[in-house]
């Protein structure tokens, strides 16, 4: 039998295997449903077949594994996390999840021990969002929560969703800018429709009276852990969030000419709102968090006026109506800054997510897991968005935490000690085997 150790060595090895498929040589990036995501999910795709895994890759890109037990009839318990990432990424925000989840059942399996439940293991595939500016297609599909506007959303180059599923539904591995450019149109009349693909996406959602509940392990993202030097903590909630587009139009000038009272320009309203913004989080006493982290300027040069502006807001709370408030506060502060500069805003609200709670029985779980390994119970509230999120529609939902260096996340530093890793690997092994012992005398 491994230790646990040598499992976090296997754990990292595979993890490092799968950072080195990148879209951009000398970092990490592997946007949703690009050929070197596909290549990603080939790799893990192989990894579950090897682990003796009925595996597959299923209509909206998430890789899927099955572990099934002697009851055709018994519910699912499902593992996950995404193999996705934001663009210049770190290597554990998402693989961790995943692989750590392929090594318990792994264990599991090596162990002759079969859990009176199926266990499914999922890597998830887009829980970042980055490519069409909302958060978790792989598990709204899983969760029979994907909604059908979601096809028609245009990436950055113009191409659908709907066409972007086309390489994802053909086979793998495609190449899935050629396919796309090449297939879309001459499919809009065709058998490519709307309806087709929702009939395929719907099929792939497990019943939500078949859920047994949901795990995943994920890197803390944030510096709590570090400061407290404790390996690992248990979810208690995850925050909401809204996302939105917020488009500032004034009028493009030359830069030489137009006199400094007479301009219109988009960008100084912007920055002026995104400063008012930052104003607004940092002042607010129920804890929001508020971020414009993409600035897109029209045409720009340095030589002209910006006349129109795109920016990102993202904010979240774990508590709804401090959400709810923050964001009408800013819009109302957006629309001073525009009136006064003359300046016409269009709203685009992107995405809306609730705060979410983990369930108390499974967390119960985890905390005499986190015990009975020698740690002490931490809880924590995730600020960052996870899979769990669309999957509390239909499940149980439950999340551990890994301690992670100086919480630094969304970034190249990101990164998990070994030691932690092997002490997570316990308490997940104590986790799995607890939930077995309850369900092993279940109806
Ligand atoms: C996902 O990483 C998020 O933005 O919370
Ligand atoms: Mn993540
Ligand atoms: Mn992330």
């Amino acid at each position: 039998m491994k230790t646990t150790t040598q499992r976090a060595e296997k754990i990292f090895s595979r993890i490092d295997e799968l950072a080195a498929i990148t879209e951009v040589p000398g970092g990490i990036t592997r946007v949703f449903g690009t050929t070197e995501f596909l290549e990603g999910a080939a790799l893990v795709l192989k990894w579950m077949r090897e682990a003796g895994l009925e595996a597959r890759v299923d209509a909206i890109g998430n890789v899927r594994g099955i572990l099934r037990c002697a009851d055709a009839g018994a519910r699912t318990f499902v593992i996950g996390s995404h193999i996705d990432t934001v663009k210049n990424a770190g290597r554990f925000d998402g693989p961790l999840g995943v692989l750590a989840g392929l090594d318990l059942l792994e264990e599991l399996i090596g162990s002759g021990r079969p859990a009176p439940f199926h266990i499914e293991l999922i890597a998830f595939s887009d829980e970042e969002g980055v490519r069409y500016q909302t958060t978790y297609l792989g598990s709204k599909v899983v969760a029979g929560h994907f909604e059908e506007a979601l096809l028609e959303r245009k990436d950055g180059a113009g191409i659908t969703l709907r066409e972007a599923l086309e390489p994802i539904h053909a086979g793998m591995p495609e190449l899935p800018a050629e396919r796309a450019g090449a297939t879309g149109a001459a499919q809009a009349g065709g058998a490519w429709t709307s309806d087709a693909i929702m009939g395929r996406l719907r099929q792939e959602a497990l019943a939500p009276g078949s859920w047994l509940g949901y795990f995943e392990l994920h890197i803390e993202q944030g510096p709590v852990l570090y400061e407290r030097k404790i390996p690992v903590a248990i979810v208690t909630a995850i925050a909401g969030q809204l996302r939105a587009e917020i488009v500032f139009r004034g009028e493009a000038g030359h830069a030489g000419t137009v006199p400094m009272n007479m301009r219109r320009d988009a960008l100084c309203a912007a920055a002026e709102f995104i400063l008012e913004l930052e104003k607004m989080a940092l002042g607010s006493k129920g804890g929001i968090m508020a971020t414009a982290g993409r600035l897109d300027i029209e045409n720009s040069a340095g030589n002209v006026i910006p006349g129109e502006v795109i920016c990102s807001l993202d904010l979240r709370s774990a508590d709804q109506s401090v959400l709810d408030l923050s964001y009408k506060k800013i819009r109302e502060v957006c629309q001073q800054i525009a009136n006064r500069r003359n300046i016409a805003l269009e709203w685009r609200l992107l995405q809306e997510s609730r705060p979410v709670s983990c369930d108390p029985e499974l967390n119960a779980l985890l905390g005499k897991a986190v015990r009975a390994a020698g740690y002490e119970a931490v809880e924590l509230v995730s600020g960052a968005g996870h899979d769990a999120v669309p999957l509390s529609l239909v499940s149980p939902v439950s999340m551990l935490f890994l301690r992670c260096f100086k919480g630094i996340s969304h970034n190249p530093l990101e990164n998990v000690e070994l030691e932690d890793l092997a002490a997570t690997i316990e308490v997940m092994d104590r986790f799995i085997h607890q939930l077995t012992e309850l369900w092993k005398y279940q109806p």
